[in-house]
C-alpha cells in the first residue's frame, strides 16, 4: 500500500499533552511524575529549566536584578532536560545541575530571572520543542503551560492548596537540607507566588479551560488517581 506523508500524519495516534500548572507546594512535581510514569508518558519540569538558567546567571556573575544584563546572555547556556519520569535530568553545558538548582540562592533569584521576557521566550521555545517530539505523550508542569506554552494541550490541570498546607509540604521537603521553619517557608512561598503571579509576561494563571483540583484535603495518591482518570476520560472521548 502507498502511504503518503499526509495519510501517515492522519492515521498516527496523536501524542497526548497534559499541562499541570499551579503555585509551589501544591504537589505538582510529585503528581506530574507519577501520572507520567503510570501512563508511560514523558515528564517535563519547566521550573527546573528556569532554575537552571538562573543557576547559570549566578555562576557567571550576571547581575540578576538587571533584566538587560540577563537578556544579553540569555542564549549562552545550553540547557537540556531528560524527560524520563523515573529519573528526570537537567544539565547546563553538559553539567548535571539537579542539586545546585535547588539551593536557596537559586530559589531566591528565580522569580526575577524568569520574569525577563527574553528568558521566557528562550525557555518557552525549548519547552515547545520537547513537547512536539514527545510520544505517546508528555506531562508538562509549570506556571504558564496551559495559558501560554501549550494552549492546545489535550488536558489542563490547575492544582491549588491552602497556604498553610503548601508551606507544611514545602517545609517537609526541605527538612534536613536547609534550616526552615513553617512561618519562614510560608512567607517565602507567598513572596514567590506574588512575584510569579504579577509579572507582565505569562504570569502564573489558571487557563479558562483548565480543571482546578484543590489538593488541600487530598492525599498524593488521590490527586494522582484523579488526574489519571481525567486523562483517560479525554483519551476515550
Ligand atoms: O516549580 P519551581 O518552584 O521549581 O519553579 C521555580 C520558579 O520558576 C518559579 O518560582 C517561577 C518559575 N517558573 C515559571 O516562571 N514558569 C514556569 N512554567 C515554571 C516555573
Amino acid at each position: 500500500m502507498f502511504v503518503t506523508v499526509e495519510t501517515a500524519a492522519r492515521t498516527a495516534p496523536a501524542s497526548v499533552i497534559v499541562a499541570i500548572d499551579g503555585p509551589a507546594g501544591t504537589g505538582k512535581s510529585s503528581t506530574s511524575k507519577a501520572v507520567a510514569a503510570k501512563l508511560g508518558f514523558g515528564y517535563l519540569d519547566t521550573g527546573a529549566q528556569y532554575r537552571a538558567i538562573t543557576w547559570w546567571m549566578l555562576a557567571n556573575d550576571i547581575d540578576v536584578s538587571d533584566p538587560q544584563a540577563i537578556a544579553v546572555v540569555v542564549d549562552k547556556p545550553v540547557i537540556e532536560s531528560g524527560t524520563n519520569p523515573s529519573a528526570p535530568t537537567i544539565t547546563v553545558d553538559g553539567t548535571d545541575v539537579s542539586g545546585p538548582i535547588r539551593t536557596q540562592s537559586v530559589t531566591s533569584a528565580v522569580s526575577a530571572v524568569s520574569a525577563v521576557p527574553e528568558v521566557r521566550a528562550r525557555i518557552t521555545g525549548l519547552q515547545r520543542a520537547i513537547a512536539a517530539a514527545a510520544a505517546p505523550g508528555i506531562v508538562v508542569e509549570g506556571r504558564d503551560i496551559g495559558t501560554t506554552v501549550l494552549p492546545d494541550a489535550d488536558l489542563k490541570i490547575f492544582l491549588t492548596a491552602s497556604a498553610e498546607v503548601r508551606a507544611a509540604r514545602r517545609s517537609g521537603e526541605l527538612k534536613g537540607k536547609e534550616a526552615s521553619d513553617l512561618v519562614t517557608t510560608q512567607a517565602a512561598l507567598a513572596k514567590r507566588d506574588a512575584a510569579d503571579s504579577s509579572r507582565k509576561t505569562s504570569p502564573l494563571a489558571k487557563a479558562d479551560d483548565a480543571v482546578e483540583v484543590d489538593t488541600t484535603e487530598l492525599t498524593l495518591d488521590q490527586v494522582i488517581e484523579c488526574v489519571v482518570t481525567l486523562v483517560e476520560e479525554k483519551r476515550n472521548a
